[in-house]
């Protein structure tokens, strides 16, 4: 298989580290013990699009121990880890088209070398893959059976398309997983966010006026790390309920237009567009920090920010000085693209070792299953969520106890009362 990647020298590095993070994926590495026995994958094409990060890794390499061929390529042109991305074709021969800082155009081209080997079954993070097939590459339909998909940006994405009656082949939205988004999610973006932030940074939380941007999964983890790290929280929404339990959760909830003054750092994670724009710049505090966990770089209105600056430089890696004038500079992280993986390694292999796990076992449920199944978005079946809590609880050494005979009778009838 082909390839195109930065530079296959820094393949030792990158071994070193995939195998620092499969000590903290066993659950993927059970999956993989069995894989290699039953080769349930014999000859599948795989065309993935993901972070290219020492877990994704251990996920690709679970596939192809399952007899798989698998071509990777980046979800994000800033999350690709050039040495995972050596070792992967030096250590495991595998096609990767990625290399950290593609532009757009590089990042396309990567994505039409993933699909060269034209796949069976494809597996995205954001469903950029599944968008160029379904518009650009549509003679591979045919040969598809079917697809996954790792993130809540991407299943509202594939929803969309199902509504427009244009989805052409079934997919499983592994993000709704139980094991996936309560803990990935929440969990990961959580500490990864912070990690990411303070990487850039190295400010101190403590004492800071956060404000998180969203109270879905994602947004809800930053929330309560940041609380954790001694920074006052606020959080704005549009749902009402969201922002109920915002509010009981102990959060400050209010509108965005009043947070920008009070803010010193934003963290937008919506999934929406020009969720901090124009008039929020104007109205933020000399010194305040911007950045993004969602997963495209639309969150912040970084166009506008251009146009209303009077000049711009770059402080440190990751951190760029706007300057506003009046003597106000705002500073943006990571250009507005997802800070967790851009500025730190994403979220840890500890939770990716639940996400991981649904995505290898929802593709050999494809595998299995694939041509009978409808062309609509999938759950991951309950069996397979249940069983990997199960696994991840017995990898942590945590015990739980059992139904009686007598509790299962009781649950399951109705005439006991008061
Ligand atoms: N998404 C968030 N964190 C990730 C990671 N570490 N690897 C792959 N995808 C991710």
């Amino acid at each position: 298989m082909g390839h195109d990647i930065k530079d296959l020298s820094l393949a030792d590095s990158g071994r070193a580290r995939i195998e620092w993070a499969s000590r903290h994926m066993p659950v993927l590495a059970m999956i993989r013990e069995r894989f290699r026995e039953e080769r349930p994958l014999e000859g599948l094409r795989i065309s993935a699009c993901l972070h290219v990060t020492t877990e994704t890794a251990n996920l690709v390499e679970t596939l192809k121990e399952g007899g798989a061929e698998v071509s990777l390529c980046a979800s994000n042109p800033l999350s690709t880890q050039d040495d995972v991305a050596a070792s992967l074709v030096k250590d495991s021969s595998l096609g990767v088209f990625a290399k950290r800082g593609d532009d757009r155009d590089a990042y396309y081209a990567h994505i039409e070398g993933a699909l060269e080997h034209c796949p069976q079954v494809t597996m995205d993070d954001g469903a950029d893959l599944i968008s160029t097939v379904h518009s650009r590459k549509r003679d591979l339909l045919d040969g598809i059976i079917g697809g996954t998909e790792e993130t809540t940006t991407g299943v509202v994405r594939l929803r969309s398309m199902e509504r427009a009656g244009e989805l052409r082949y079934p997919v499983i939205a592994v993000n709704d997983s139980n094991t996936k988004y309560l803990f990935d999610n929440r969990y990961g973006t959580g500490q990864s966010t912070i990690d990411g932030i303070l990487r850039a940074t190295n400010i101190l939380l403590a004492g800071s006026k956060f404000v998180v941007c969203g109270y879905g999964w994602c947004a809800r983890g930053i929330a309560i790390r940041a609380k954790g790290m001694g920074a006052a929280v606020a959080v704005t929404e549009v749902d009402p309920l969201r922002a109920l339990e915002a509010a009981m959760d102990g959060f400050l909830v209010m509108q965005l237009r009043e947070a920008a003054p009070w803010g010193d750092l934003f963290v937008t994670s919506t999934g929406n567009t020009r969720v901090i724009s124009r008039d929020h710049f104007a109205a933020m505090k000399d010194g305040a920090i911007l950045c993004n966990a969602g997963h495209f770089d639309v969150e912040i209105d970084i166009a506008a920010l251009e146009e209303m600056s009077t000049g711009r430089r770059l402080i440190r890696d990751e951190v760029e000085e706007f300057e506003l004038g009046g003597g106000k500079r705002i500073y943006l992280l990571s250009r507005g693209r997802l800070i967790n993986l851009s500025a730190a390694e994403g979220h840890p292999a500890m939770v990716m070792d639940m996400s991981f796990a649904n995505q290898a076992l929802a593709v050999e449920y494809l595998a299995r299953n694939g041509t009978g199944l409808n062309n609509v978005v999938l759950p991951v079946p309950a069996e397979i969520d249940r069983e990997i809590a199960r696994l991840k609880l017995q990898s942590m050494g945590i015990r739980i106890d059992t139904l009686t005979d007598e509790q299962e009778r009781y649950l399951a009838s109705w005439e006991w009362g008061t």
